[in-house]
């Protein structure tokens, strides 16, 4: 074999090389994106799990309650349907990522929207004046439990929130699947 022969013998291989590189580096972020549905559970949350971006942790003030909001979706197989916009309760105790608490603002008892209510320093719930101090615990009224407290992690200064339903009516704090 001449060279010339052996040049292009090895260049020819060094280019199926790459386009091999290429063409996978293609193939595997379409393959995970179509047959990721077929390994998800129906109901579940599609695309990048059920922790949502609610914001930077810089944005909230200090001992203050927040309402803020978040929206989920769901999907079944590729279909991504009832996307729903939630409200969450969240505080930041102190400066920095430490002492924060999110809540879910659905009452226990029957699931009327519960306020803050800064004057008197305490949540209410206006449907059958359930009350709840500034930790969510309840001092008075129909609600059987305190409120539900939702599962969050601050990444690089932002704070992500899983929403989770809660059976209503009932002593035991039950996760719902919508
Ligand atoms: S729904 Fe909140 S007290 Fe009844």
């Amino acid at each position: 074999m001449s060279t010339v022969q052996q040049r292009r013998g090895f260049l020819s291989l060094i280019t199926r090389c790459l386009m091999s590189v290429l063409g996978l580096s293609l193939a595997v972020p379409a393959l995970a994106y179509f047959c990721g549905p077929l390994w998800r559970k129906p109901g579940e949350e599609a695309v990048g799990g059920s922790l949502r971006d609610v914001g930077a942790i810089k944005d909230l003030p200090v001992g203050e309650w927040r309402l803020l909001s978040l929206e989920t979706v769901t999907a079944n197989g590729w279909e991504k349907s009832g996307a729903r916009r939630h409200s969450i309760w969240v505080r930041r105790e102190a400066a920095g990522d430490q002492a924060i608490s999110v809540f879910s603002p659905i009452c226990p008892h029957l699931g009327c929207p519960i306020n803050w209510n800064e004057e008197q320093a305490h949540f209410l719930c206006p449907c059958h004046g359930g009350i709840f101090n500034g930790q969510g615990q309840l001092l008075s009224g129909p609600p059987p439990r305190g409120m539900d407290a939702l599962e969050f992690e601050v990444r690089a200064g932002r704070l992500f929130v899983r929403w989770q339903d809660f059976k209503v009516g009932v002593r035991e704090r039950v996760p719902v699947k919508v």
